[in-house]
Order: C-alpha cells, then sequence, then structure tokens
C-alpha cells in the first residue's frame, strides 16, 4: 500500500491552515483546477467553475465573511469553487459531484508539495461573496480552497476505526 502513489496521498494530506512565504505560479495552478476537473460527474455534466482569488484587498474583504478570516487572509490563493446553476441536471448529484472535484484539487495540491484547506463555513455568507466578487447569481458558492505553501510542521487528524464505520457485511 505505502508504494502506491494515490493511497499514499490520500493517508498523508491533511488540511493546512498557515502558510510560509512564497508564490504559487500559474501553470501550478491551472494543474491543480485541472485536477479538478478531471472528477466523476453525474452525466459527465462537469458543474464546477472555479474563481481564482490573489489580490490581497479582495482576500481582506473575503475575510469578513468568515469565522476563519486569519486563515483567508493568510493564504497565497483562494480558489472558490462554485456550482453552474446553468449546468445542474440534478441538484443532489452535482453538488456531490462539486465535492469530488473539491477533493480532487487537495489532492493534487498536496501531491505537488503544497498545502490547503476546504473551507465551508463561509457558504453563510455565499450571496455576499457573491456580491463581493460581483458574480452572476447562476453561479453558487460551494467551497474555498484557501491554499499556499506549506510550513515545515506535522499535521494530524484523527480516523475512526474502519470497524465503527462498516454497518453491515454480508457473507
Ligand atoms: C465540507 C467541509 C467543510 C469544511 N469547512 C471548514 C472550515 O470552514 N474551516 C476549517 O478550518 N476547516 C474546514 N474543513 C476542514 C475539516 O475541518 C477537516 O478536513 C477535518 O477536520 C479533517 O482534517 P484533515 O483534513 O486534516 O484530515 C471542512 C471540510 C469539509 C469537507
Amino acid at each position: 500500500m505505502e508504494n502506491n502513489c494515490v493511497l499514499r496521498a490520500i493517508y498523508s494530506r491533511r488540511s493546512v491552515r498557515e502558510f510560509s512565504e512564497g508564490d504559487i505560479g500559474d501553470d501550478t495552478l491551472r494543474e491543480i483546477i485541472k485536477a479538478g476537473s478531471y472528477a466523476p460527474s453525474g452525466l459527465n455534466n462537469q458543474p464546477w467553475r472555479f474563481v481564482i482569488i490573489r489580490d490581497t484587498g479582495l482576500k481582506n474583504d473575503i475575510s469578513t465573511l468568515t469565522h476563519y478570516s486569519k486563515i483567508v487572509v493568510g493564504a497565497r490563493v483562494l480558489i472558490a469553487v462554485m456550482l453552474d446553476l446553468s449546468a445542474v441536471y440534478n441538484r443532489e448529484k452535482d453538488i456531490q459531484a462539486i465535492g469530488a472535484c473539491t477533493q480532487n484539487m487537495l489532492l493534487a495540491i498536496h501531491s505537488l508539495g503544497l498545502g490547503a484547506v476546504w473551507l465551508g463555513e463561509i457558504l453563510k455568507k455565499k450571496v455576499e461573496f457573491n456580491g463581493l466578487l460581483e458574480l452572476e447569481d447562476r453561479y453558487e458558492l460551494m467551497a474555498v480552497i484557501a491554499m499556499g505553501r506549506k510550513p515545515d510542521k506535522e499535521l494530524s487528524s484523527g480516523r475512526k476505526s474502519i470497524d465503527e464505520l462498516i454497518i453491515k457485511e454480508e457473507a
């Protein structure tokens, strides 16, 4: 298992909430978005759209919309993951696809040696977010990925045991 690079990435990724100095290049960012776009989606409708935010003033404005303002201000780049309501065919399945897309990006960021956290609490201010970024109503905020270079720091988060998770196993 340890030789399998996909599993290694899955098991070693952790949310990174503090970032060190250093820019993220455009090519890197495009690779991350590309990884997101390779997620599965129902009918392959690819309902995800992205907003990339590097501007410090805008990050400061966005930080007022969330309890996690320090993470937003400290991130080098924010990637807002939006659902394109004009592409929706089944809201439940489309939101699941957006989740797969977001996780793909987190794993890509991790595998590129960078760090990120998925921010969901900010969704309570999704209308205000669209207002700040002057986005059309057809785009609905689903997640913000705050990312940057990760400091040299051990991170951990626990997991339930597999036995707790399997509710039934038929022979
Ligand atoms: C839908 C969703 C919303 C989340 N929202 C936040 C958030 O608003 N702020 C935050 O610091 N972390 C947030 N997280 C990150 C989780 O806290 C984190 O993934 C979890 O504690 C497990 O830790 P790990 O990612 O290091 O394994 C969110 C994760 C998900 C999947």
